[in-house]
């Protein structure tokens, strides 16, 4: 059975119809062709899936795609700027060599957005423990974390 569904997706509106049991990382990758959101255990543990939903980053290889309707949804293709620069987040994880080889990179990003925008200056400790649910397999931990660091840096000195 397919329910119509309406939401924003990285700022544009979005109308379509799924089946009641399909997961938000299908319709992301397979529907919209966002395959930016990338799926590694597909159990809620790795984060490889990671994206915004109202703000909150969630696992989107567990959330039902029908409760984003009416909802904001972020994926890492909407983190840019809008004349296709990287956004200051992404661009400190190329700087600071958090990317090895990228498969955690847009959930960690994503996860990372979901923390500054909470708290713009968080200590090593808090970025850690708001990445807890997500794995590097590249074991890129510290590099991840100073990413996260000179972002929050450069964003606080643009205010
Ligand atoms: S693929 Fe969703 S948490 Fe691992
Ligand atoms: S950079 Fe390879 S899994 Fe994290």
């Amino acid at each position: 059975m397919k329910i119509d569904l309406s939401f924003t997706l990285n700022g544009s509106p979005i109308n379509t119809s799924v089946a009641v049991d399909r997961r938000l990382v299908d319709l992301l990758r397979d529907e919209l062709d966002l395959t930016g959101t990338k799926i590694g255990c597909e159990e809620g543990e790795c984060g490889a899936c990671t994206v915004l939903v109202d703000g909150q980053a969630v696992n989107s290889c567990l959330f039902p795609a029908p409760e984003v309707d009416g909802k904001h949804v972020i994926t890492i293709e909407g983190l840019g700027e809008s004349d296709n620069r990287l956004s200051e987040l992404q661009q400190a994880f190329v700087d600071q060599g958090g990317i090895q080889c990228g498969f955690c990179s847009p959930g960690m990003i994503l996860s990372a957005r979901a923390l500054l925008n909470e708290n713009p200056n968080p200590s090593q400790d808090e970025i850690r423990e708001a990445l807890g649910g997500n794995l590097c397999r590249c074991t890129g931990y510290v590099q991840i974390v100073d990413s996260i660091q000179t972002a929050a840096a450069r964003e606080n000195s643009d205010d």
